[in-house]
């Protein structure tokens, strides 16, 4: 069993064959953090590695010691003033005022298996022996409160999920204000910390800085996880890179406000805490009642980022994404937004699926506008049934006539919004969240749904039921455009205005759950003015989000290599739309805007019908060619060789899990002039397989051994590039290899 309890020392190793995490009772019976990381033989005993010191300037917990201070432990989940005056991971304020905590030992379990974490998003396992779990059972004695830290290490992931539970065991209420998922005490802080931030229309752009003493941190007030940052953090070693080095990363399983952050204390210790985001947060604990935190999840490796970013794929795409579209190669679709916009009749939507279908298409989709009054965005949201003036046989109808054609359909919903030009808001006004006698800001003239409240999502749920089950849908997008201000609810009483925040987004979760069980062969997509709620607690609902509204081939190079360092290929929703592009008026070649989105779940936005007819031949032809690869680019093993972030040529690698067949994409954003002769080297082959290379058009390039490739590398331009026409600026192509 891989999780390990030495009764003297009272020391826990929790180990695979890659990773160790050692954890102890310490002597005042609170927990103490000793080491993660690569894996290390068991021993007994590791008092080595506890502080024991003084120093000036430090509270020491016991009478005539001056050895043992929390401030100088790694801890492994740590309460403000108890002599550390670092960040805490939990406060509790109790009825006296005071948030003082002491939480000690009562007792652990350990058993073979995963828990579900109860109506929150969170990492599975199919078989009780893919993973391990230990549940450490802390207890304050004074509030009368528990405090269960729950650890998973799996078998074939180098991946640990935590979380935290309490229970209030006494009989006062008490207000939970901080509660992380997880806190981490590293040994010392020469590390680099790696964000992914951006805005709408660039998203999850890597930004990487060194650890400073004091604070550094991303979050999101918002009320979801937000274009802005991502919960998901990286530290790793000032030399790492791609393909070599130590490496933490940390991801939320949760797509609320949340807080990612490293504390680097004056003796270099790293604290990294990664959670619900305190601000603005408060949880009423009463008598009885419990409080789950979502899942945190922390890969370790050695090995570099493509390994610590492949874990996370592998993890995340077999056991967090769940049910029918899982394992599944997914359709490609064409989507009518940027065909159209609101612009739409019932035969012109019928035309460009047609034309889609003979371009070998597989699924339509019907975006904004089908609903109530929606022929703008200012009304009509919330009214989930069809407006028969633009489409008199109904969803019924529409679907039926798609279906006809041989393809699949799909539809868009905003499940968690209205407009105050609506039914919905007119019957039910109470239903947005509103600050009593403050102002109501709206955003695309729209107003959030107050999904704290369980018969919100009911009626919502009852009108998206009634369309789904009325006319076959094989697919939703689940948009959401706008965040959260004015927080407050009309449910709520004043003392748990602060659960708001988090009880709407279990509100979204419930919603999607009822969904999915109702409709289990629906595949989801979620979506939030492109990809601000793209986190692994959406990939539990809807295995594939819009990444980005920004569908430029070259800003999709970035926002693309960004969201890979934690999220899979199939998860990333990547269409081939018009040029110039519509949102910053680039021009691409359609090879290279076919080529980036291959590498994603694959479509077309844009109006196939005004495209000329040498346009829809290639279209014909790229849908043909990603039908044939589309298990390695949505399901292989994903490598960034060279990322937009540092160069001007981005290439990456998916490899099949065989390691028989591979493709990169090759893309030069500038073009370049009597350039260098090119080589790439090509990690994740077979060194003893020989590969056939080509083209996609099936031109040969030559036939090389994995060996050659990994050492030497391929070829990649000539000394003419820049003095063909073939080489322009935006340029791409791809390197398909075989083995024979
Ligand atoms: C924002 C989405 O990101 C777009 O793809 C589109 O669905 C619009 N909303 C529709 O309003």
């Amino acid at each position: 069993m891989p999780i390990k309890f030495h009764k003297q020392s009272r020391e826990f190793h929790l180990y695979n064959d890659q990773l160790s995490y050692i954890i102890k009772v310490l002597k005042n019976d609170q927990l103490g953090q000793l080491y993660f990381g690569k894996r290390v033989v068991d021993r007994d005993n590791h008092d080595y590695l506890v502080e024991n010191t003084y120093r000036p300037v430090t509270s020491y917990v016991y009478d005539n010691d001056y050895s043992f201070s929390l401030g100088n432990m790694k801890q492994e989940y740590p309460a403000y003033g108890t002599t550390d005056y670092r960040l805490p991971a939990v406060e509790i304020k109790q009825p006296n005022g005071s948030s003082i905590t002491n939480f000690t030992y009562v007792s652990h379990r350990i058993y073979d298996g995963k828990p579900q974490l109860n109506g929150l998003p969170a990492t599975y396992v199919e078989n009780d022996n893919e993973a391990t779990t230990l549940e450490v059972l802390l207890h304050d004695d004074v509030i009368n409160v528990d405090l269960t830290l729950i650890y998973t290490i799996f078998n074939n992931y180098d991946a640990i999920a935590r979380s935290a539970k309490f229970t209030n065991q006494g009989e006062h209420d008490y207000q939970l204000t901080t509660a992380m998922s997880m806190n981490l005490d590293l040994p010392d802080d020469d590390y680099d910390w790696l964000q992914f931030s951006g805005a709408w229309g660039r998203e999850r752009q890597l930004k990487a800085a060194h650890l400073r003493p004091g604070i550094q941190s991303v979050g999101s007030t918002r009320g979801a996880s937000s274009h802005m940052e991502n919960p998901f953090v990286i530290l790793k070693r000032p030399h790492t890179d791609d393909f070599q080095g130590e490496a933490y990363g940390f991801s939320l399983v949760y797509s609320g406000n949340f807080l990612a952050q490293a504390e680097v204390d004056p003796y270099k210790v790293t604290r990294v805490q990664l959670g619900i985001n305190p601000f603005h947060f408060s949880w009423k604990l009463a008598p009885q009642a419990s409080f789950q935190t979502p899942e945190a999840v922390m890969v370790y490796t050695t090995n570099g980022l493509n390994d610590l970013s492949q874990n996370f794929h592998h993890l995340y795409q077999q056991r967090l994404t769940r049910g029918y579209w899982r394992d599944r190669q997914r359709p490609i679709l064409v989507n009518n937004w940027e065909a159209t916009y609101f612009d739409f009749t019932e035969d012109k939507l019928l035309s460009l699926a047609k034309t889609a279908k003979d371009l070998g298409i597989e699924l339509f989709v019907l975006d904004d506008g089908w609903f109530g009054k929606r022929t703008s965005e200012t009304a009509g949201l919330g009214d989930w049934w069809v407006n028969r003036d633009r489409l008199p046989d109904g969803i019924s109808g529409l679907s039926a006539k798609i279906h006809q054609l041989g393809m699949m359909f799909g539809l868009w919903f905003e499940p968690e919004m209205t407009n105050k030009d609506s039914d919905l808001y007119r019957n039910h006004p109470d239903y947005i969240i509103k600050t009593p006698d403050r102002h109501a800001s709206h955003g695309r003239k729209q107003y959030v749904l107050d999904f704290s409240r369980p018969e919100v999502v009911d009626y919502v749920y009852n009108m998206m039921v009634k369309v789904l089950a009325d006319g076959k849908v094989d697919y939703v997008k689940w948009d959401m455009n706008r965040n959260i201000t004015e927080c407050f609810s009309a449910a709520y009483p004043a003392d748990q205005q602060g659960e708001i925040f988090h009880r709407y987004i279990l509100g979204v979760y419930d919603l999607y759950e009822r969904l999915i069980n109702k409709f289990p062969q629906i595949l989801f997509e979620s979506c939030a003015s492109g990809g601000g709620r793209f986190d692994a607690g959406m990939l539990y609902y809807a295995p594939q989000a819009w990444t980005s509204d920004d569908s430029d081939a070259i800003e999709r190079l970035k926002i693309q290599t960004g969201t890979s360092y934690c999220y899979p290929t199939s998860s990333m929703g990547a269409h081939v739309s018009v040029s110039p592009n519509e949102q910053l008026q680039r021009q691409t070649p359609l090879k290279t805007r076919a080529d980036v989105a291959y590498f994603g779940a694959f479509g077309y936005e844009l109006d196939l019908n005004s495209l000329p007819e040498t346009d829809r031949q290639q279209i014909k032809q790229q849908v043909a060619f990603m039908k044939k690869y589309r298990q390695i680019f949505q399901f292989g093993t994903f490598y960034r060789l060279k990322t937009p972030f540092d160069s001007n040529i981005v290439a990456w690698l998916a490899v099949s899990p065989d390691k028989k067949q591979a493709i990169m994409g090759y893309f030069k954003i500038l073009n370049d002039v009597n350039a260098e002769y090119r080589r790439q080297q090509l990690p994740g082959l077979a060194a003893d397989l020989t590969y056939q290379v080509s083209e996609e058009d099936g031109s040969q390039i030559g036939e090389f051994t994995g060996n050659e490739l990994a050492n030497i590398g391929l070829v990649t331009t000539d000394a003419s590039a820049g003095e063909n026409k073939e080489t322009t600026d935006f340029y791409s192509k791809l390197f398909i290899f075989n083995a024979k």
